[in-house]
């Protein structure tokens, strides 16, 4: 009787998803046979992506199939008809290089961000660890990959934000098709993954479609939203990540902008059953919050033509009191009072699956005086794409739909 339950549950299963497949439209199929392609036979698993860690600093990672050491071999040189010199960069944490493992990593440091960057990762097996001798198979290499120059003339910088692909990860090549050029960086603003279970998700939800971009020339940024804190391997992600400081949250100035890049921390408190006893947000918050208040304070915040937030869980002043989740309420309480000292211009956002923008509150006297830009989430006709362009004089962003609808729009001058 069971296992005819288990057959009868199977074949629903395999329905669902053949109509779950046939809803699919051709660009998602071929967006998602794309970012699979990042995942490769031999010694390279996973193909290298890059990870902005700020001004003149690049953090590489690849996977190996088998444990190995890694280095990062990376030339600002092309085609000048003269053997290239390639230059080394690796990884090394309390004075070990990354080695034995098949989480690879590398950061490039001292590069010119004002001329394209051409590397390729390169790693050897490690056929035995003994205490006084290693021994290493043959080098493999990755593919090569080129970035376009980050730093552009009169502090001009362009970027794309992600949010809530919730590993429909197909959902990345058709929102890119609209997001125009040129982008500089994509920052991947929170729940991209769903509730990480093994690297293997970790690697098809997050690693390949950043390795994915990396091949378009568009290094990322990845942040942390209310479902990457979840599941088995949450407390993975660090291993296949070059964060700057080893913080999941920044903030850099790329160009005319500075850029703050946070951390939203969980929607329920810490004590919520769902938790397990196993987290410890409020007081991180707190953390990162008085680390925000010193940020706000630095010349490069202050002095920066714009100033942007992102964030997965948006502050909302719209919402009504007792509706007020444990995370939204903090960040409307506590962060975006420093918000409006700061003086930000804009704060970009995603959670809610429904795009749209907030206004600055009719009320001055409550603050929130900063637009929120909040991004869809799946299916393909819901998703957004939320593109800022910034230079000295000028920002612009705009929010907008896989079939190119813009959802909301607003443009600055200095
Ligand atoms: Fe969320």
């Amino acid at each position: 009787m069971k296992s005819l339950q288990r057959s009868m549950w199977a074949a629903c299963l395999i329905a669902g998803a053949a109509s779950a497949q046939s809803a699919v439209s051709t660009a998602e199929a071929e967006g998602l046979a794309a970012i699979r392609a990042q995942a490769t036979q031999g010694m390279i698993a996973v193909q290298p992506w890059a990870q902005l860690m700020g001004a003149g600093r690049l953090g590489i990672g690849w996977l190996t199939s088998l444990p190995a050491d890694g280095v990062v071999e990376w030339t600002q040189t092309f085609d000048t008809g003269q053997p290239v010199a390639w230059q080394e960069a690796w990884f090394s944490e309390d004075g070990l290089r990354q080695a034995n493992g098949t989480a690879q990593r590398a950061v490039i440091e001292g590069y010119d961000p004002s001329r394209p960057l051409r590397f390729r990762a390169r790693s050897r097996a490690i056929s035995s660890f003994k205490p006084y001798k290693v021994a290493f198979d043959e080098p493999a290499r990755s593919q090569e990959r080129i970035l376009p120059a980050l730093a552009r003339p009169d502090g001009a910088v362009s970027f794309i934000v992600f949010n809530d692909i919730h590993n429909r990860t197909a959902l990345y090549q058709p929102l890119l098709n609209q997001a125009g050029a040129p982008i500089d960086f994509a920052v991947l603003n929170g729940d991209v993954l769903q509730d990480p279970q093994s690297e293997a998700e970790i690697a098809q939800h997050l690693l390949q479609p950043m390795a994915w971009f990396t091949a378009r020339g568009i290094p990322c940024f990845f942040l942390r939203g209310n479902h990457e804190t979840r599941g088995a391997a949450a407390r993975r992600l660090k291993d296949y990540l070059t964060l700057p400081d080893g913080r999941f949250y920044t903030a850099m100035t790329f160009g005319a902008a500075r850029v703050v890049l946070l951390d939203c921390g969980e929607d329920k408190p810490d004590t919520s059953p769902e938790y397990s006893g196993l987290v410890d947000f409020d007081r991180y918050m707190e953390t990162q919050l008085a680390w925000f208040a010193r940020e706000i304070e630095t010349p490069a915040f202050r002095q920066a033509a714009w100033r942007l937030v992102v964030v997965h869980i948006p502050p909302d002043w719209r919402v009504p009191e007792e509706e007020l989740w444990h995370g939204a309420r903090r960040m409307r309480e506590r962060f975006a009072p420093l918000f409006d000292k700061g003086r930000v211009h804009a704060v970009i956002s995603g959670h809610n699956h429904k795009a749209e923008r907030v206004a600055p509150c009719p009320d001055a006297a409550r603050g929130f005086r900063w637009p929120v830009f909040i991004g869809g989430a799946h299916p393909l006709e819901k998703a957004t794409v939320i593109r800022v362009d910034a230079d000295a004089r000028r920002l612009a962003i705009r929010c907008l739909g896989s079939d190119g609808t813009v959802h909301a729009e607003q443009q600055w001058q200095r």
